[in-house]
């Protein structure tokens, strides 16, 4: 037997080893190579990522980009797309300059390219691992066929406050389903293979802890204890750098009272050491600079910091550029610490196989084919409705049949704009279907008749402020009564109102904090009014982050959650509405009852205080005015059938230290529609030497049910998924009492126990 594996292990060796040193060997020959006909200025050159174009997310532009380029000082640019564009600046960097070495074109691809997929909340809440690596595919089919050769995603923070408009670019507030969901976009990104034309590099962003920004006000300080780091925060990190991601960048935010762009132990010791990560970290935009204002030095000095620490490329602020040359000479860094910067830059352009061909097989032609093909559209239609999350549906309101006749209110229902949501870079919203177009397109013989009811937002601050960035937000100047009885007329001529109310996608997004999560404006005097018509509303809602919806909730009957669902958003809302589709979706972030609750989720500390429901109960963790829970908690999505749970069948009590136990449910259909649920397994420790969260996702299958249908699912539960970081951030999992709940969502569960033995 021994002699067998021997044997194997030998033969394996002998193929699979030599092949791997050979490729590597090969391209770090031809990088020594090209180094060592590099100048300094050349190799600081590699390390300069400016932007040419028009989207700005700092207070600097690039300038004199062309000439840089000719010149040697420029890696990359981003910000820069189409073929013609791409190759007019490719063309200088390898026909002009003196060692001839291809850009990097980066760019915020972030949710598609140009057909636009839902926000990055909305995917991750299709907990479909499948239909989020589609998107990520053809996000990068598109891309790379425009020039593109690198993308800024996927942004993998965790976030668990709703007032951080970046919430809406992430997978929400858990670490294990965001782990999947970090895994499968930069699968989706880079395929296996980078040096095929249609892949694109991965970035994953942003390291570290961005998402638990204080208050969760913008680029605000982070502070946290590293248990909480560790348990709750890296994971999806370091799942997308086990997918393999080429590039990481930094945060804006401090760690441990150091900003991660300076920060050593962050991206050297942690990334690369523990980690094992081999590609590129390039900052975020400006972030070097930055750490000027944080306090951390000069630009020279900060600039020289994050060299050290492991930064290779510098986004924007050109500190490297600038003044890396004077360090050296001042004995501040080495000539090594820019070599290996440099040297990994040259390996991704190289692994993209930009050496061989610059262009990457670009054309006009293949943009025109790949770019919001129908087919792409199709894809974007059947992930957008499976991203939406039914979070209300009394006395099955929904669906609707398709020959009623529709009030259709709100200054989202014949919308474009808004669809494509924050952080759709490249993509036109006037290619987006609007709601009413959807419900045409799916219900053709359904009268509707249309008011926009209000403004998005009355707020005229707000409102210069978004329409500075692009808002594009067209106010209606009509008084707010006016616009609500125009409404209101309509909807007395009506069977059922659709009101589409929510966010402008602005909103959301970067630098778009809120202090209060209600819909903003007289949309709740509109939904008052609509409410008092005695017609049953349905409220689609459109938002970039979990709103405090306790008052609609307590007073309109249907509630569909659809996020900014993108291109195909319109046609994938009128496909749920009409029952087309069976909604699918679960919020992965828990929706607040009140702003005051945030920060919210659902796999908290369970306290020395826990509260149990009876108000009296004065010293308590608890608030005087508001529930503890949310209003939905995490997990938590409808259907329009209806799934019941069977008791779990643990296969044993006991489950030994190098041993599995099987979990076994029942799920079954027991309403009339075929449909889909999300079955979830949480875990709680009940004793460990750190206390441990009430619950913790463990496992998550999405099945499809046929109507009548049932079927058995078996979670395994091995010592390994019991695992935490201890104080001493030693990865162990401890014996002990352990509970174990399945079900619909990380409230309504089944429950059983087993003990993890010595
Ligand atoms: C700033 C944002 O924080 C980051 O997510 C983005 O990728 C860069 N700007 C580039 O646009």
């Amino acid at each position: 037997m021994l002699r067998k594996l021997l044997l194997f292990l030998m033969i394996s060796l002998a193929t699979s080893v030599p092949a791997q040193i050979s490729k590597d060997g090969k391209m770090n020959v031809f990088i020594t190579n090209l180094m060592s006909k590099m100048t300094l200025e050349e190799k600081i050159g590699q390390l300069n990522l400016p932007s040419v174009g028009f989207d700005v997310t700092g207070p600097i532009l690039s300038r004199g980009v062309e000439d840089k380029i000719k010149r040697g000082f420029v890696g990359g640019v981003f910000n820069t797309y189409t073929p013609a564009a791409v190759r007019k600046l490719q063309e200088m960097a390898v026909n002009q300059t003196r060692l001839k070495i291809p850009l990097l074109f980066g760019y915020d691809v972030i949710h598609g390219h140009k057909t636009i997929f839902p926000i990055a909340l909305g995917l991750a809440s299709s907990w479909d691992m499948n239909a989020v690596e589609r998107s990520a595919r053809i996000a990068a089919r598109e891309a790379s066929a425009d020039g593109l050769n690198w993308t800024f995603s996927p942004m993998v923070d965790i976030a668990r406050d709703a007032r951080w408009g970046r919430i809406s670019e992430g997978a929400g507030e858990d670490p294990y389903l965001g782990s999947y969901v970090a895994t499968a976009m930069v699968r989706g990104y880079q395929g296996n293979d980078l040096s095929k034309n249609d892949a694109i590099m991965a970035c994953v962003k942003h390291f570290a802890l961005y998402g638990a920004a204080e208050a969760g006000r913008d680029y605000n300080t982070v502070d946290m204890s590293p248990v909480k780091m560790y348990n709750e925060y890296l994971a999806p990190y370091k799942a997308a750098i086990d997918a393999g991601a080429a590039t990481v960048m930094t945060s804006f935010n401090e760690i441990n009272g150091v900003p991660a762009t300076t920060n050593k132990w962050l991206l050297t010791d942690l990334l690369r050491k523990q980690w094992g990560f081999k590609g590129f970290v390039v900052t975020d935009y400006t972030a070097i600079n930055e750490t000027v204002a944080h306090g951390v030095g000069n630009l020279q000095e900060v600039s020289a910091l994050s060299l050290k620490a492991g930064v290779d490329m510098d986004m924007v602020g050109e500190g490297f550029l600038n003044t890396v040359k004077r360090s050296l000479e001042e004995k501040k860094i080495t000539q090594l610490d820019i070599d290996l910067a440099c040297r990994r830059i040259l390996e991704a352009k190289y692994k993209l196989g930009l050496f061989d061909d610059p262009y990457r097989g670009i054309s006009e032609e293949r943009a025109a084919n790949e770019i919001l093909s129908p087919a792409n559209r199709q894809a974007a239609r059947e992930i957008s409705r499976s991203s939406m999350v039914l979070l209300k549906n009394n006395a099955q309101l929904l669906p609707l049949n398709k020959s009623v006749r529709i009030a259709l209110i709100g200054p989202l229902a014949n919308n474009q704009r808004d669809m494509i949501g924050s952080w759709s870079a490249a993509g036109d919203w006037k290619k987006a279907v609007s709601v009413m177009q959807g419900i045409k397109n799916v219900a053709p013989n359904a009268s509707v008749r249309y008011a926009k009811g209000c403004n998005i937002l009355d707020d005229s601050s707000l409102l210069k402020q978004l329409n500075a960035f692009g808002g594009g937000i067209i106010q209606d100047t009509r008084p707010a009564a006016q616009m609500i009885n125009e409404a209101v007329e309509i909807a007395r001529q009506s069977d059922v109102i659709v009101a589409v109310l929510g966010e402008s996608s602005g909103m959301s997004g970067e630098a778009a904090s809120r202090s209060e999560l209600n819909l903003p404006g007289s949309q709740r005097q509109l939904l008052e009014a609509l409410l008092q018509t005695g017609k049953p509303v349905v409220l689609v809602l459109m938002n970039g982050r979990p709103l405090a919806l306790q008052w609609e909730n307590d007073h309109v009957p249907a509630i569909l959650e659809s996020w900014f669902g993108g291109t195909e958003a319109g046609n994938a809302v009128a496909d749920i509405l009409f029952g087309d589709y069976n909604p699918s979706g679960k919020i992965t972030n828990s929706f607040p009852r009140s702003v005051g609750q945030e920060p919210i989720y659902y796999n908290h500390k369970n306290t020395g205080r826990p509260y149990a429901g009876n108000v009296m109960d004065k010293y308590k963790s608890r608030y005087l005015d508001v529930e503890n829970d949310p209003l939905y908690p995490f997990g938590y999505g409808l259907s329009y059938t209806r799934f019941s749970y069977s008791d779990i069948n643990i296969s044993s009590n006991t489950l030994q230290n190098n041993g599995s136990i099987t979990a076994t449910v029942t799920v079954s259909n027991v309403g009339n529609r075929d449909g889909e649920e999300v079955v979830q397994m949480y875990i709680r420790d009940m004793v460990g030497s750190i206390t441990r969260p009430v619950k913790e996702l463990k496992g998550f299958r999405k099945i499809f049910l046929k109507a009548g249908e049932s079927q058995q699912l078996r979670f395994v539960i091995t010592p390994n998924q019991l695992r935490f970081y201890n104080a001493d951030l030693n990865f162990v999992a401890e014996p002990g009492d352990f509970r174990l709940y399945i079900g619909s969502n990380s409230r309504d569960v089944k429950e059983a126990g087993f003990t993890l033995l010595k």
